[in-house]
Formats: C-alpha cells, sequence, structure tokens
C-alpha cells in the first residue's frame, strides 16, 4: 500500500472554503492544505498581488482556488469579499475567520492603548468575523452542512499585560464562537476556535528582531528566540509552524468531525493548559 493509500480521507473533496486573511502568514498554511486535500479555496487578503500569487501557487500544486480581496474592517468590504466569494464558489461550506491580529503599535501597554485602537482590534477581529458569519451561514444551514472555524489566539485566555485590545477581541471570538455552536443546534453547521500559540510568522520575525535590538543583541534572532521560548511557559520547547495551525483546521473543517461543536482547540505548545 502506498503511504497516499494509508492517509485518511478527509472528505474535503468537493467543498468550497474561504479562508480569510490567506495573503499571507497562518492563512497561506491553511489555505495550502485545504486545497492539498481537494477543497476550493477562495484565497483573501487586502493585497490582490500578494493574494494572487498564493493562488498561483496552490494552482501550480494541482489545488484550486480564487481570489476575492477586501478590508474587512467594515460592511461594505464583507459585502465586497462575500459576493465574490459566493460568484466564485456557487455557495461556501467551510468559514475560516483568520483574518486580523493586532494593529502595529509603538506602545501596546495597557495605558497606552487608546480607545480607537480597541476598536480598530474589535472591528478587523471581532466584527469582521460577524459579519461574514451572518452572511455566508444562513447558506450554509439551507444545504444542511458547514463549518466556521474562528482563528482566536492562547492570549485569548492567558493575557499578558500589554495589546489588551487584542486579548480582549480575541476572549469575544471564543465566546462569540461558542453562542454561534448553539444557536446552529441540529442543522448540521458546527461553529469552533483555534487558539494558537507562537507561530512563524513574518510578524513574529519583526517581534523577534525588535526584542534583539532592544536588548542590544543586533539581528541575533536565534537568541531572541530561544530567550521569549524560555519566559513563555510552553511544555513543547519550540515556536509553532503555520501548518500546526492548518492541520487543526483540516481537522475540523472535515466531515469527519461532525461531533465537533462549540469547542476551543488549543494548537499553542502546551502555554496555556487548562481542563476545558
Ligand atoms: N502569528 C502568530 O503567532 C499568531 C498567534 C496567535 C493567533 N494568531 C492569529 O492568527 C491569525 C493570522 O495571523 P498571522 O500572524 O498569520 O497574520 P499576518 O501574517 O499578519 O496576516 C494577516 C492576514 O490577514 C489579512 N488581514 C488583516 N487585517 C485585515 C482586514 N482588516 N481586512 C482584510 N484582511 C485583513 C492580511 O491581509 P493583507 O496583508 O493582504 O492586507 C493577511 O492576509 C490572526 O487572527 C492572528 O490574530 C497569530
Amino acid at each position: 500500500m502506498t503511504k497516499r493509500g494509508r492517509d485518511m480521507d478527509l472528505r474535503l473533496e468537493g467543498k468550497t472554503a474561504l479562508v480569510t486573511g490567506s495573503s499571507a502568514g497562518i492563512g497561506v498554511g491553511i489555505a495550502r492544505m485545504l486545497a492539498a486535500e481537494g477543497a476550493l479555496v477562495v484565497i483573501h487578503g487586502r493585497n490582490l498581488e500578494r493574494a494572487q500569487g498564493v493562488a498561483a501557487e496552490i494552482r501550480q500544486q494541482g489545488g484550486r482556488c480564487a481570489v476575492a480581496c477586501g478590508d474587512l474592517a467594515d460592511q461594505a468590504g464583507v459585502d465586497q469579499v462575500a459576493e465574490v466569494a459566493l460568484k466564485v464558489s456557487g455557495g461556501i461550506d467551510i468559514l475560516v475567520n483568520n483574518a486580523g491580529g493586532s494593529p502595529e503599535s509603538v506602545d501596546p501597554s495597557w495605558f497606552s492603548t487608546c480607545t480607537d485602537t480597541w476598536l480598530d482590534t474589535y472591528q478587523a477581529n471581532v466584527l469582521a468575523a460577524m459579519r461574514l458569519i451572518q452572511t455566508l451561514v444562513p447558506g450554509m444551514r439551507e444545504r444542511g452542512w458547514g463549518r466556521v472555524i474562528n482563528i482566536s489566539t492562547a492570549a485569548a485566555i492567558t493575557p499578558t499585560s500589554a495589546q489588551p485590545d487584542y486579548a480582549a477581541a480575541k476572549a469575544a471570538m471564543l465566546s462569540m464562537s461558542l453562542s454561534l455552536s448553539k444557536a446552529l443546534s441540529g442543522t448540521g453547521v458546527t461553529s469552533n476556535a483555534i487558539s494558537p500559540g507562537m507561530i512563524r510568522t513574518a510578524g513574529l520575525n519583526t517581534f523577534l528582531a525588535n526584542f534583539a535590538a532592544k536588548r542590544g543583541w543586533g539581528n541575533d534572532l536565534t537568541r531572541a528566540e530561544a530567550y521569549v521560548l524560555k519566559g513563555a511557559g510552553q511544555t513543547v520547547a519550540k515556536v509553532g509552524e503555520v501548518e500546526d495551525i492548518a492541520y487543526m483546521v483540516t481537522i475540523l473543517a472535515s466531515p469527519r468531525a461532525d461531533f465537533i461543536n462549540g469547542a476551543n482547540m488549543h494548537v499553542d505548545g502546551g502555554i496555556s493548559p487548562s481542563l476545558h
């Protein structure tokens, strides 16, 4: 038997997925993996050129994909993305609310985080996801099957003293994800969240570069990474890769995960141990 023959069929062939924020970082890994499993994936971001680059690479690997770009921080942008995504897919089965994060800030400490930053972070994370859910989930419900997967963060339940707007917005996403699973009770549509820990992306590299520079370590990112990891309290002594999150998304997206609903999957190297 070939290795491929022994792989579990996740039954994603013929499904359609919109992965928000798949023009960069974790979203690229998610889009690649869903496409490799046979789903038609709609690549999304604000930057059209970057999104088209990801789409070209997926097609080169034999995957099926399309592109729908737009800013999700307001209703008009969401409407634009949803309209294109529905047109190119004929209906979205799997919605991965991955776009978002925290706005770049010179000083992310508690008392320097102003009201506008709190509002922007809430818009880009919670309201972006909520608007797409309200637009795309009714179609899933009508078809009797669907998946909503909300990307939160380990910081939602283990916040630090910095970026309070980000941790609070991502905690709101966990609550929203769970209440949605109840609202969709018995419909065949599930709603789950994933809380990633430290994942290797361009953003992490920038953080490590700033960290090293501040301590006079020049461009020694390896030293900065080892220092940060030591203080992070993980029980797996490494930074996660985008594939670590993509595997979890792909499992939750699969019809084989029909019995998982309202969960928050911690993919964080053990940084937030909990009995929940
Ligand atoms: N990286 C980590 O260690 C980590 C840890 C925990 C949780 N997370 C979460 O995982 C998700 C992905 O993070 P990442 O590090 O992969 O982010 P990233 O590399 O900064 O990429 C963010 C993606 O989201 C898109 N995006 C951001 N704001 C948007 C908006 N208002 N409208 C439309 N698209 C928007 C970006 O599109 P354009 O660039 O094309 O504009 C890009 O495709 C985020 O929700 C983040 O909070 C990340």
